[in-house]
């Protein structure tokens, strides 16, 4: 993994179909991108191929084909020309009650696709509360990452999203976000024998904050939610993060 860092969009169930034109003009400014992807929703993708970013999927499904109504495939995305795939973010284990077993099924079938693997973890406000977040990060990377081989470990990137901080504004201290990433590449080097995992942060990044967290010294990028649907939020961060 190169040096520059990484800015992802996770555009979540946002936008309109008669938005989309705008925005991806308003977003053709942007330099260097092959170090940015965004995630937009699924039914989106197509407008968002043959751009100069990468395109990921918010979420895949761990089976190849068949009977699952709803569902779409690793395989799937990658027969489409879809490079990333974010696995485990909060919104899926909280809401769609996404197991640690199920998200571990859809990155090994991410990785077998090709597809590079966005692996999101994070504690939430009860859990830092309780002072867990060293235990449940390093229970969600031990049951998410196993039976990973080979040169899998190079197509994958954790996502440290800690869930009180996502779109509320509300941020970790940069001391405790170099130290919780800290603590992850650490985790992954001890346990998988592989190191200096890149590790993104997510939780509220903006254009107000961009310059400041970039200043992170073991932060290789950033996933950034709300931001990300407005191109000139969106744009600065790139343009600070980037370089
Ligand atoms: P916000 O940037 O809106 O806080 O969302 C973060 C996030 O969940 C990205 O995956």
């Amino acid at each position: 993994m190169e040096n520059r860092k990484l800015v992802i969009g996770n555009m979540k169930m946002n936008m309109m179909a008669e938005d989309i034109s705008n925005y991806l003009k308003d977003l053709q400014g942007i330099k260097l991108s092959e170090r940015v992807v965004i995630c937009p929703s699924s039914i989106y993708i197509p407008y968002f191929l043959k751009q100069s970013y990468s395109v990921g999927a918010q979420n895949i499904f761990f089976r190849d084909s068949g009977p699952y109504t709803g569902e779409v495939s690793a395989s799937q995305l990658a027969s489409m020309g879809v490079h990333y795939a974010l696995v485990g973010h909060s919104e899926r284990r909280g809401y769609f009650r996404e197991s640690d077993q199920d998200i571990n099924k859809k990155i090994v079938s991410a990785l077998k696709y090709g597809l590079e693997v966005v692996l999101c973890v994070g504690e939430t406000l009860e859990e830092k509360n309780l002072l867990k977040t060293a235990r449940v990060l390093k229970r969600q990377l031990l049951n998410d990452l196993r039976n990973l081989e080979g040169n899998d470990w190079d197509h994958v990137i954790i996502a440290y999203e800690p869930v009180w901080s996502i779109g509320t504004n509300v941020l970790p201290a940069k001391k405790d976000i170099e130290d919780t990433i800290g603590y992850i590449k650490g985790i992954v080097s001890e346990y998988f024998n592989y190191d200096d995992i890149p590790v993104l942060y997510g939780g509220s990044v903006s254009e107000r904050n961009i310059e400041d967290l970039n200043q992170i010294p073991n932060v290789s990028g950033f996933l950034v939610g709300g931001a990300s649907t407005n191109p000139k939020s969106f744009l600065k961060i790139i343009e600070v993060a980037v370089k």
